[in-house]
């Protein structure tokens, strides 16, 4: 109940340092560089609210948010952009979230931004609902490229079916979109117990009170000529930080909306 308390605790605080940095995004913008202004702004209030940032925090805008652990944010901040921001606050116990929003710039998606976004969130809602004691710690991952290879089928990206990517032993060909895990062990660690044996964690299953993230993402670099052009430099994360129960799974993390419309009217009540 402690370590819990203070994982809510942790996502409290990284909310707080979102909302700033959607807020300062036309201050980021004006100024240029403005990857390391939203940067800033986030470590300010992860400094004042907590201990530190819990790991480097990846403000990557546009074609960025395609290179994993962008870190160098030393780009700008375009109007039409999405800016794919990837932080956590470190509480003074050291206890931290770990939190991807990806948001447009000027506050509105454009139609392939929410195409694309829509996606990754089937995705990540289907990873949230497979967080369940007696899971398969792959679960999650499981449910999640599911939904990301039916979509990249009906883009006719693959080179077979959804189904033959999906084989563990003759796919994978999604991968080339989806780069990562989707989901890890979160706590004092921002990559928790990543040093435990693979039967506890890889091929363990989900105990009451683990806290996993749930992490999916789409990366369509601006170079992928396989990619629909009108798609072509969109890449979107959406991370929360799951407490498994034995009853349904609690996102402790969902005070930051998630929703296009509900990110679309956040930003509208930041911004003005
Ligand atoms: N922020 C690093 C990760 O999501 O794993
Ligand atoms: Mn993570
Ligand atoms: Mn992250």
């Amino acid at each position: 109940a402690v370590e819990i308390a203070e994982m809510e605790r942790a996502c409290a605080a990284t909310a707080v340092g979102f909302t700033a940095v959607a807020r300062a995004l036309p201050e980021a913008g004006a100024a240029g560089r403005g990857e390391r202004w939203v940067e800033g702004v986030f470590g300010l209030h992860a400094r004042h609210l907590g201990n530190a940032v819990g790991y480097d925090t990846i403000a990557a805008g546009g074609d960025h948010a395609n290179t994993l652990h962008w870190i160098r944010n030393d780009g700008v901040l375009r109007d039409g952009d999405l800016l794919l921001m990837d932080a956590g606050v470190e509480v003074n116990s050291l206890y931290t979230a770990d939190i991807t929003r990806t948001m447009p710039i000027n506050g509105r998606f454009t139609p392939a931004q929410r195409r694309v976004y829509e996606v990754v969130l089937a995705a990540q809602s289907a990873g949230i609902e497979a967080c369940r004691a007696g899971n398969a710690f792959t679960d999650p991952h499981k449910a999640a490229i599911a939904v990301l290879a039916d979509f990249f089928e009906e883009l006719g990206i693959l080179p077979g079916t959804a189904a033959e990517s999906l084989d563990p032993e003759t796919g994978g060909f999604h991968r080339r979109w989806m780069v990562h895990g989707t989901s890890h062990h979160l706590g004092l660690d921002v990559h928790d117990c990543a040093q435990a044996r693979s039967e506890l964690y890889r091929e363990g299953s989900l105990e009451e009170g683990m806290v996993i993230t749930v992490e999916p993402g789409i990366y369509f670099k601006s170079t992928d000529l396989l990619v629909p052009e009108e798609y072509r430099g969109i890449g979107i994360r959406i991370e929360d930080d799951i407490l498994i129960t034995d009853g349904d799974p609690v996102n402790l993390s969902e005070e930051l909306p998630r929703d296009p419309d509900a990110v679309e009217a956040w930003m509208a009540s930041l911004l003005g």
